[in-house]
């Protein structure tokens, strides 16, 4: 069934998980990723980021994200992951979405709490969830978003603090030692941080550059307050690997052969994230 972003964050709120929240560019990342929440009975996000446009539109996308979360056995939040502009975001809310994300993040402070105001008056209109980020989250130099080698630039708390007080979102990207795409080296984690964050503002945190992590990481980072955890890369590098494999293995494999297998993998990689998210045994 289809829900808004303040309902999943309920139940991770209630249960002390973090929802996963996995960009599906695709159908085959949706299904990988739906049929494992209906595994498991658990609420979920799918999300579509802006920076994969060129993968696949919005426009045709987002009509199968929306249709896939009603049909589905359990609760699914559709939700647009790094929206830049107004137009996108409100293109998202009329397809359907049910939570927006605003990133300002690379703005003045000032211009960032103007335009995610107006970001979150849209989404109200909606009757659907908002996310914004203060505090700038890198991309490693093998990543599908962001500029490579942005170099992140942490949050303060007492800024999150007044950011969201001024904005009253519904959940915070915070930047805090994760990067977007692979993992060069092993992060390391400004738990710290988070949990001054989460002290602070009271509200759910969202890790962004949330794949490629250790279980304890996870573990940790919910334990401090993050209710919502992004996740892409590995699963999108597991299809691949996947993929590469079976070409290798035999002749005459087809497209449909490799998408079956693609989902697969991804199906594996993403259950073993769900089991820490949700702490499933
Ligand atoms: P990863 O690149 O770590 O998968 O992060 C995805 C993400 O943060 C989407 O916003």
């Amino acid at each position: 069934m289809l829900v808004n972003l303040q309902e999943v964050l309920s139940y991770a709120e209630k249960n002390q998980w973090a929802i996963g929240a996995f960009n599906t560019p695709n159908l085959e990342c949706i299904m990988a990723v739906l049929q494992n929440a209906e595994s498991y009975q658990v609420p979920v996000i799918i999300a579509h980021a802006q920076a994969h446009e060129r993968v696949m539109p919005l426009e045709t996308i987002g009509p199968i994200m929306v249709l896939c979360a009603k049909k589905s056995r359990v609760p699914v939040c559709v939700h647009l992951d790094h929206g830049e502009s107004p137009d996108y975001i409100e293109k998202a809310l009329e397809l359907g979405f049910t939570s927006v994300m605003y990133d300002g993040s690379k703005l003045s402070f000032d211009e960032n709490v103007e335009n995610t105001r107006r970001a979150v008056k849209l989404s109200r209109k909606f009757k659907a969830g908002i996310e914004a980020e203060i505090g700038v989250m890198a991309s490693s130099s093998v990543s599908s978003e962001g500029a490579n080698g942005t170099a992140g630039i942490y949050t303060d708390p007492e800024v999150a603090k007044k950011f969201v007080e001024l904005t009253g979102i519904d959940a915070l990207a915070a930047s805090f030692g994760t990067v977007h795409g692979i993992y060069t080296e092993k992060p390391r984690l400004d738990f710290q941080r988070i949990e001054k964050i989460k002290e602070l503002t009271g509200t759910p945190l969202v890790m962004h550059g949330g794949s490629g992590l250790s279980d304890d990481d996870y573990i940790t980072a919910i334990k401090k307050g993050v209710r919502k955890i992004n996740y892409y890369t590995y699963m999108s590098r597991a299809a691949a690997l996947a993929s590469k494999e079976l070409l290798n293995r035999h002749d005459g494999v087809m497209f449909h052969d490799v998408a079956l297998e693609a989902m697969k993998a991804m199906k594996e990689d993403t259950r073993r994230a769900m089991k820490v998210f949700y702490s499933i045994s």
